[in-house]
């Protein structure tokens, strides 16, 4: 018998050393997916304390950015060994809080862990170009340099990594963090901090508050939009919260990282190794319940092979196992609340108006199923259209037939997301289509794995309404430090540039 998701939460924040004092009877009240039953109160913080906390960090971003970067990977370095010690715990947590199955609890503290292994390294390269000039005796140059405040603002479905990706990165980078993290899942957030404060203590202290917390609803988001101590804000959500945060930062030439909706393809090509496809399908689509931004959410099929394929698919949705995600043989977890299992609904219902054929989607009703569970839903649908095209975050796999790949191409671009794309095929010259100029139009573009579950080594982000920000490796760097192109005259003259002559008179 497993303890209740309240005692063993409870006794995980004890463990991970949050402070006693942040919880209570009062205060933005946190309850687990995976019963529905509360787990306690966190205490929220006012706009006034948000402001300050703002105000805060970019004075300790003013000593920051003076620390050189290796000595900030430091940090980064301890911060990731904290993380390795934590990660049974923290990833216990997220499980309870976010519903996950454990091994996936896990796998997203791990994604921190990667991050921090990277950022250490990045902390010794970030180098800017050295730029042939066309003036004699000139030397021309980048200097990359710290930008200021980076405000984060993170989604419950990865409650802890999205803020990882943007802090290990930021920090090395020489700026400060504040995280507004989801108003569903303030307990990882309070726990990943206490683990920052222990690197802190080990690194002989950090500048006061160069890592805050915002805690509260989202209030505190658009306070965080609106400072203009904050130079960037990276912002993880629905592409409806994109449309408001983007306009207000450009309004005051802020930096903006959208991560935004997606609403993910896989093509089933006529060679693919079916057996694969069957299992980077169903992790994708089904794996976290659905709810990642980079969940499979439509199929488009060859014709060829629909049959024999989707009828394994449809014994694999009808053999998953649902229930409590820290039983080591359950597959689906919990919807985070009920209102993401009303969108489901919802979405079906329109889909059978369609005349899709549904397998699955269910409510899954249990004596020890509290929470909101759902069996993940096949959708075979007669076309590519209708809740088809909006990303529902619930496991919801509409499936469609192709004949040509053109057509199967233009069908997996035509909607608004830009996320995460993926091709499965044996036939070189189709995975090399789907990832050229003429391919998918979407920032992740895959060849024989499904659309989820993407490493940290690339940028990470898509096109579109996604939102066009990108975070985690690659050059992702660059978007937390501000470039200056610097001319250097080490000669005696000043010729100008262009050939422009300006001369003057001079004694
Ligand atoms: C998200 O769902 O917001 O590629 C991020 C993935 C994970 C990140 C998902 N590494 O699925």
């Amino acid at each position: 018998m497993l303890p209740s998701p309240r005692e063993q939460a409870l006794s995980l924040l004890e463990a991970l050393g949050v402070p006693p004092a942040r919880l209570g009877a009062q205060g933005l009240a946190v309850h687990s997916p995976i019963d529905g039953a509360l787990i306690t109160h966190v205490t929220e913080t006012s706009p006034a304390e948000a402001s300050a906390l703002i105000k805060q960090a970019h004075e300790a971003f003013l000593h920051w950015r003076k620390i050189p970067a290796p000595r900030r990977g430091e940090f980064v370095r301890l911060l990731g060994e904290e993380l390795r010690l934590n990660k049974q715990t923290l990833g216990q947590l997220v499980t309870l809080e976010a519903g996950k199955i454990l091994s996936e609890g896990l796998g997203e503290v791990q994604e921190m862990i990667d991050i921090c292994d990277y950022a250490v390294g990045l902390s010794r390269q970030l180098f800017g170009l050295t730029i042939a000039t066309e003036r004699p005796d000139h030397r021309m140059m980048e200097t990359w340099h710290p930008l200021g405040v980076c405000g984060v603002i993170s989604a419950f479905n990865f409650p802890v990594a999205v803020w990882s990706w943007n802090a290990a990165i930021a920090l090395v980078c020489g700026n400060a963090v504040v995280w507004k993290p989801s108003e569903k899942t303030p307990l990882t957030a309070l726990a990943t901090h206490a683990i920052a404060e222990r690197a802190a203590k080990r690194f002989g202290g950090l500048p006061e508050g160069l890592l805050s917390l915002l805690i509260g609803g989202r209030e505190l988001g658009a306070l965080l939009v609106d400072d203009a101590h904050v130079p960037l804000v990276s912002a993880t959500g629905s592409t409806a919260m994109g449309r408001q945060v983007g306009p207000k930062l450009a309004a005051r030439f802020a930096r903006a990282i959208l991560e935004l909706g997606g609403n993910n393809a896989a093509i089933i090509a006529p060679s693919a190794d079916l057996d694969l496809a069957l299992r980077g399908v169903a992790f994708a689509a089904i794996g976290t319940a659905g709810q990642r931004c980079t969940t499979l959410r439509r199929l488009i099929v060859h014709e060829s092979i629909y049959e024999a394929f989707v009828s394994k698919l449809r014994r694999v949705y009808q053999s998953v196992a649902i229930g409590d995600p820290r039983q080591p043989d359950v597959l689906v977890g919990p919807l985070i609340d009920a209102p993401a299992r009303a969108q489901m609904d919802k979405a079906l219902s329109e889909a059978r108006a369609m005349g899709a054929q549904v397998t699955g989607g269910t409510h899954v009703d249990a004596p020890h199923l509290k929470g909101c569970y759902v069996a993940p839903a096949l959708v075979e649908m007669p076309r590519h259209d209708g809740p088809v095209l909006h990303e529902t975050f619930a496991p919801i796999l509409y499936v469609m037939r192709y004949q040509r790949f053109e057509d199967a191409i233009t069908m997996q671009n035509s909607v608004g997301a830009g996320l995460s794309s993926s091709l499965f095929t044996l036939d070189m010259r189709e995975a090399e289509r789907f990832v050229s100029v003429e391919g998918s139009d979407c920032g992740i573009a895959n060849i024989n794995i499904g659309p989820s579950g993407a490493e940290i080594g690339g940028a990470f982000g898509g096109e579109k309404e996604t939102g066009g920000g990108r975070e985690a490796g690659s050059d992702s760097w660059k978007a937390y430090m501000r470039r200056a192109t610097n001319t250097i005259n080490y000669g005696t003259t000043l010729p100008l540039a262009q050939g422009v002559s300006f001369d003057i008179t001079t004694d």
